[in-house]
């Protein structure tokens, strides 16, 4: 019969069991969570190459968000630039963006920047540092 294999003790048993097993789990967890978190810190990254911030500035002040999305966030004017350093390179990014607007029909157009060597540089520093920011995989392919 039930009563006879399944007791109050038994029940009880399996609720502490269970309680204990969780809070072990959830420290573990908690555990892992904290030790992994220094290895994906993308702000640490940041910080740790001054030529990477000064890239950073240079993307925002001209707002290349505005047509361009950065690991799916911004505008979805032009192609995502998260990976581009890794599909394109650091020279031709630089050529590209000396060689704007390309003026071909039925494309869309970037404009001219007119940076100076230092801000390409930098820039490209950023994109290399947005390209290797632990995504988990994502975008699934380089063209992304
Ligand atoms: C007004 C919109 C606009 C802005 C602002 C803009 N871009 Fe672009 N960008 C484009 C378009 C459109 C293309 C794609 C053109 C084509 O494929 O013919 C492009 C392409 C690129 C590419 C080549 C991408 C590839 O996959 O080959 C790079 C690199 C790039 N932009 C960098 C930048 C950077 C850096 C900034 C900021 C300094 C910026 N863009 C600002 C519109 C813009």
């Amino acid at each position: 019969m039930m009563s006879s294999t399944f007791s109050t003790t038994t029940a009880r048993n399996i609720f502490y069991g269970g309680a204990l097993f969780s809070f072990l789990l959830f420290l573990a967890l908690t555990f892992h969570t904290e030790s992994a978190l220094p290895q994906r810190d993308a702000r640490a990254l940041l910080e740790a190459n001054p030529q990477v911030a000064v890239g950073k500035r240079v993307w925002e002040e001209n707002n290349c968000i505005g047509c361009h999305t950065l690991l799916g966030e911004g505008a979805y004017f032009a192609p995502e630039l998260g990976n581009v350093y890794k599909r394109r390179g650091p020279e031709f990014i630089k050529a590209w963006i000396k060689a704007q607007p390309t003026g071909t029909p039925g494309r869309r157009q970037m404009p001219q920047f007119n940076l100076t060597e230092e801000e390409l540089d930098a820039l490209v520093e950023f994109l290399r540092y947005a390209s290797e920011i632990d995504t988990n995989g994502w975008p699934p392919n380089i063209e992304g």
